[in-house]
């Protein structure tokens, strides 16, 4: 019965890495916002980021992944 378990365990890993092929959701950091610290200096909400990278924003890189959150968690190695 256990064996039946890993298998079925892996090829849920795998089906998870081919169903999700886009790097942000493998959990790699995205560009840092330190890349431009005169912008981005002493920010750390979601709503500061979002103000200038929203969807329909004119100010800075859109961001192309609207229903993340914790931007800072990925940006700000
Ligand atoms: C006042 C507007 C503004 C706010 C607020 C802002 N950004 Fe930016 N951001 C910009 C602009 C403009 C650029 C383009 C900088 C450049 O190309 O040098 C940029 C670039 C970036 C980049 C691309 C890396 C780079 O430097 O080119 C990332 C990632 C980013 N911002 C994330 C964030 C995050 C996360 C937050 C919230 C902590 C945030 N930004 C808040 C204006 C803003
Ligand atoms: C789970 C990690 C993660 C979180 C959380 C996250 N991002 Fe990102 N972000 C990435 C990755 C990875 C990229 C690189 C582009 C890609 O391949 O999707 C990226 C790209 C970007 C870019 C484009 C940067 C460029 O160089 O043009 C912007 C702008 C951005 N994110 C803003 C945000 C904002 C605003 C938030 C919060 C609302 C946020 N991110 C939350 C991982 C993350």
């Amino acid at each position: 019965m256990k064996k039946w378990y890993i298998k079925l365990f892996l090829t849920g890993i795998a089906l998870f890495l081919l169903g999700c092929g886009h790097t942000a959701y493998l959990g790699m950091h995205g560009s840092s916002i330190r890349l431009s610290p005169e912008i981005h200096e002493s920010m750390e909400k979601d709503v500061q980021c979002l103000e200038c990278h929203d969807l329909d924003s004119t100010e800075g890189p859109v961001n192309p992944h609207p229903d993340f959150t914790g931007c800072i968690k990925c940006h700000n190695d």
